[in-house]
């Protein structure tokens, strides 16, 4: 793949090579983790909407294997004086970035920028569409949690509608060969999912039986266009994972949430915070290591596809 904008077009080797990548990322001590397999290459990361983990995680990731990395501030940019994305990607281009990390509020403006630029280019979530290596960093996450990423039973609770982190992930747990089910309101579940595979509940209790891993998802409300909101309390009462509800899944069952939480709203704190069954601070650690080994495989297809290039 030349780059990475969603899970959709991987083949399940393609995500166990990232993966198995990843995990030996993770797996380095701290003090040889710094590696050059992006020495005198460019990485650019142009963030339209807010964030906090992945934004912070691409740029150390880069940091790491070399990368002269640059943070672009979108909300001081010309974006702001009526230049397009296209125009501010076609400029980025002209100063030969070798990988663009891109955060965009549409569904699909990752992709059109793909096509106007010479580098790859990393989907950091676009609209609700994808979020590819969140999915990838949540796989991760599971595997080394329960030791394999097939035939397990997964929890994606809440907001789904709204959600590119669950159309990633769902796509990712279907192609591995796990069950997924999605619990949450009918008006917070979008039309057709049902043919994606996914078993859909709107009872918290009936969806968690038994399962071994429990996602849970925030209210997305920058996204849900002055429709319906819930309120916060109802929607806790009803949707809200705390220990009653977690009773439901197996007893080693493990917790997960990509973040932002908001704590009272889709997840009690004390679950949140229990270490032994919340698994949210793992997701961020690796997060870095996922982004590594991302990087590290696109910037190979670059060189490879570059020394190519030249030799005909
Ligand atoms: N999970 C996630 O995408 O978090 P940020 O919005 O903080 O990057």
């Amino acid at each position: 793949q030349k780059h990475l904008l969603g899970i959709e077009p991987l083949h399940p080797t393609e995500i166990t090579t990232i993966l198995d990548l990843a995990d030996g990322y993770a797996d380095r001590p701290t003090d040889t983790r710094h590696r050059d397999v992006l020495a005198g290459m460019t990485q650019i990361n142009m963030f339209f909407e807010n964030s906090t983990r992945t934004q912070a995680s691409f740029e150390l990731a880069g940091k790491r294997l070399g990368a002269d990395v640059m943070n672009m501030a979108m909300q001081a940019s010309s974006i702001k004086k009526g230049e397009t994305l296209i125009d501010t990607a076609l400029t980025l281009n002209a100063m030969h970035p070798d990988l663009l990390v891109v955060r965009h509020p549409h569904s699909g403006a990752v992709d059109l920028l793909s096509q106007k630029v010479n580098g790859a280019v990393l989907n950091a979530g676009d609209g609700r569409h994808e979020h590819p290596t969140q999915a990838l960093l949540d796989a991760l996450t599971i595997r080394r949690a329960k030791g394999r990423l097939h035939r397990l039973s997964v929890a994606i609770c809440g907001d789904i509608a709204h959600s590119r982190v669950a159309r990633s992930n769902i796509m990712l747990l279907g192609k591995m060969e796990n069950r997924v089910r999605l619990i949450g309101p009918p008006t917070l579940m979008p039309a057709g999912i049902s043919e994606f595979g996914v078993e859909v509940f709107n009872d918290m209790e009936e969806g968690l039986k038994d399962v071994d891993v429990v996602m849970m998802l925030r209210l997305q409300k920058e996204r849900m266009d002055g429709g319906f909101i819930p309120s916060e309390r109802e929607y806790f009462h009803r949707y809200g994972l705390n220990a009653e509800k977690l009773k439901h899944a197996k007893a080693d069952a493990i917790v997960m949430h990509p973040g932002p939480m908001n704590r009272g709203v889709e997840i009690d704190g004390t679950i949140a915070d229990d270490i032994n069954r919340s698994v949210i601070q793992t997701q961020v650690e690796m997060g870095v290591a996922v982004r590594m080994a991302a990087m590290d495989l696109l910037a190979q297809n670059l060189r490879a596809a570059r020394k190519s290039s030249v030799i005909a």
